[in-house]
This record gives C-alpha cells, structure tokens and sequence, in this order.
C-alpha cells in the first residue's frame, strides 16, 4: 500500500467514525424530531399521534402537575414494559377482503358505543385544564364513546354528569364508612352513571419518586398530608403512624373479595373489578359477581415490577371463557396496539393518560383529537389487515413472538 493509499483510507476511516459520532450526537436526533420550546408551539393540527399530545402538554403544565399525570412507580419498569410487550405481537393481516364499509361501534352493558375505546378513569382533570372533567366528558361524547369519571375528580360527579347527555361510568375508592360509600355510590348511580368501577388495586399509597422530589406529599408513605392529587380517600395520620412499616393503608387494604358483592348491593346497575393481572383473580371476581372487569396495572402507578396487560390477557381471556366482558387498560397509545387486545378477545381498551395529554395541550380540542387519532388509527390498522367490524376480531389476527 502506498503512501496516497494510507492516507486515503486513514481519511475514510475518520469520516465514517465522524458520521457514527454526529448521528448519535443529540444535537443530530434532535434534528429529526420536531422540536417545540414555549414560543414554538405547535397548533392542534400539527399533532399527528398521540405520543405527539404529550411534550405541548408538558411545556403548558406546572412541572408538578405534569410529573403527576406522567409518573410511575419506583424505576418506572412496569410503565415501560406497557409499552414494550406490544412489541411482541405481530398482526397478521388478510387481503382481498372488501374492507370499504367498517363497523367500530359495540355494546357494553347494554350501551352501543362509536368505538371500542373509553376514556380511563384519572383523578383532577383541573390538574390538566381549568375546564377540568367538563372538557373530558364532553369530549369523550363528540367521540361517542364512554368517559370513566374518577371518584377523585376534581369537579363533583353531580356536576360532570351534566355536562352531557352521554353515557358514564362511575369509579369508586371506597370510603373509611359503609354508610358513606353506599350513599356515595347511590348518588352516582342517581346522577346517571350507567356502571360503577370498583378499583382494587391501590390498597396502598405508592412509591412516586417524582413527587418525592417534587416534594409533593400524598402519594408517598411517610411524607405528610394528602394532596388534592392524592388517590383513595384515607384516614389520615392514626393509621399512618399506626403502621410499623409507614405504609399508607387505603381502605381497600382491609377488605377481601366479599366487598365486591356490597358494592352491587348499593350499585344495582353492573359493577366492574378494575386493577386484575391474573388468570386466578379473574375467576374469583367472577365467582363474587363482578359484572366485567379491566385488566389493568394502573398504567404502573403501583406495584413495579407488575406485568404488562397485554401479555397477561390470553390467560385471563382463557379463565373468564366470555362469561364477563373484559376491558384492558395501561399503555395504550396505538391503533395497532387497541387492534391486539381486541383481537386476543378483551370486549374495549380504555385510556388514561394520553386524554389527560389532550387536555392538557389544548383543553377539549385536544382530548377529542386524541380520541379521533385513536379511532382514525384503529380503522386504518382493521382496513390494512382486511378486518370490518370488532366482533369479527379473531385471536388469529395477531401472534405473540
Ligand atoms: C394521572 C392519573 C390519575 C389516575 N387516577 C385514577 C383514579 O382516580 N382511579 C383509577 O381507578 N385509576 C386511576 N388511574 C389509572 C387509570 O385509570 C388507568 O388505569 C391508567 O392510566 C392506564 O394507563 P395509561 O395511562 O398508560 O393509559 C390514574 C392514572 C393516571 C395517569
């Protein structure tokens, strides 16, 4: 090799190494994103998924309020791995089908829905918006879908149900007294709410490192009050220094699957078990009258380490055998990713953080277009996989790799 040889290859050699390091420079990804800073904003119309909702929502939010919404638990492992398990599954589509007319509406409990995607139920929309739940709900109608209304909203329930004439549901944590959660569930179900959540998956206040920092109490056992923000309603301070290891004990701590019937009995409209991972579970919330349950991890505000849904749902599918719809939530964010779990079986998805996204940008615009950006995206994956309607959904549409 001459000497011109050496020379050349020694500078091929530094341009590729040049390249490798601008395209893992930050500087570079940053390139290919679109950037927005507080005075480049984009307008709703630019958003073109629902990952996109999130950083406007970020930018408009009090950091607090944004780490509320945004935050897991612990390493934030569980909330990750709702996203990574869909990667495992593969959608296997069918062609030459006439896809030209779709179908997205179903029925749950007896109420025809636009789409099989309901708006989860999360706790102080005002966190998100001054419109707060209002915004939600009305938006969740235009979309013609269900909204689920946290029984720590930060409007009155009363108040939320009026904001439309569309169908809710109600989730409840139940209070310290029987005399008082029935009451509570009573008047719910007097203000039209068309089914009541039972969320069993909290019993107690989690480890969220974002608040610690935020020095924002509430969630995190031994830190002092509850916040506005804070989940179930507990008996503050007695039972706090009560316990020996500064656990915050919500109600649902105390209780065993009998309470699931107590809740029908005050209810009388369907009561669905909301928070299960497992085969075993479902079967006693069948066994104790659960009407439906939702498969779900609480989008990994809870327990770290807790499975994804979807990858728990076939064996739950397989337990509960259709004698009770099954809804799933935590990490939704896709068409594809709905189309999965409705074509393993689950009968809706339901979504939490991705409307309070919505909101947070732009008010109600904001939610209504992540509805539509879901309803868009799970039509055009059915159409692509030659699919025209939910109920013909079949696990064989999708494989787990
Ligand atoms: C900010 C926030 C507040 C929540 N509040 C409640 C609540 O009050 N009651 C409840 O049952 N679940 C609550 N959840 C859990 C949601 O109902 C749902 O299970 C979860 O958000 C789904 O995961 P995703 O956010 O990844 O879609 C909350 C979730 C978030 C993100």
């Amino acid at each position: 090799m001459t000497h011109a040889d050496r020379r050349h290859l020694s500078r091929r050699r530094a341009l590729r190494s040049l390249a490798g390091f601008l395209a893992a420079s930050p500087l570079v990804q940053a390139q290919r994103e679109i950037v927005y800073t507080p005075d480049r904003m984009p307008t709703l119309d630019d958003i073109v998924n629902v990952f996109e909702m999130e950083p406007v929502c970020r930018l408009r939010l009090p950091k607090q309020n944004y780490d509320f919404i945004a935050g897991g638990v612990d390493n934030e492992w569980t909330m990750k791995r709702n996203r990574d398990a869909f990667d495992r599954f593969t959608i296997h589509p069918r062609m030459l089908v006439n896809t030209m007319k779709m179908d997205l509406s179903t029925t749950l409990f007896g109420t025809k829905i636009g789409m099989p995607v309901l708006v989860a139920p999360t706790a102080g929309h005002q966190l998100a918006h001054p419109d707060g739940e209002e915004a939600t709900a009305k938006a969740a109608a235009a979309s013609k879908t269900i909204m689920c209304v946290s029984s720590v909203a930060s409007l009155p329930f009363e108040k939320i149900a009026q904001a439309t004439d569309a169908p809710k549901w109600w989730q409840l944590y139940p209070r310290e007294d029987d005399e008082s959660t029935e009451a509570r569930v009573r008047a719910a179900v007097a203000a039209g709410y068309k089914a009541v959540i039972l969320t069993v998956d909290a019993p107690y206040n989690s480890h969220r490192e974002r608040l610690l920092r935020n020095r924002e109490a509430g969630q995190v056992p031994g830190q002092g009050a509850a916040t506005t923000t804070s989940a179930p309603r507990r008996r503050r301070g007695a039972a706090e220094t009560a316990h020996p290891y500064r656990l915050q004990p919500a109600l649902v701590a105390a209780w065993d699957w009998t309470y699931v019937k107590r809740v029908k009995d005050w209810a009388k409209v369907p009561v669905l078990v909301k928070g299960l991972l497992t085969a075993e579970d479902a079967g006693l919330a069948k066994e104790h009258g659960a009407d439906g349950i939702v498969v779900s991890n609480h989008g990994g505000r809870y327990l770290d380490y807790a499975p994804s849904t979807i990858e728990v749902l076939p064996e739950i599918l397989k337990e509960v055998n259709g004698r009770m719809p099954v809804l799933i939530d935590s990490g939704f964010r896709r068409g594809t990713d709905i189309l999965k779990a409705l074509a393993l079986g689950a009968n809706a998805v339901l979504v939490g953080r991705p409307p309070l996204w919505g909101l947070g940008a732009f008010g109600q615009a904001g939610v209504e277009k992540v509805l539509q950006m879901l309803e868009s995206e799970l039509a055009l994956a059915m159409g692509l996989a030659g699919q025209t309607t939910i109920q013909g959904l079949r696990p064989s549409l999708v494989r787990l790799h």
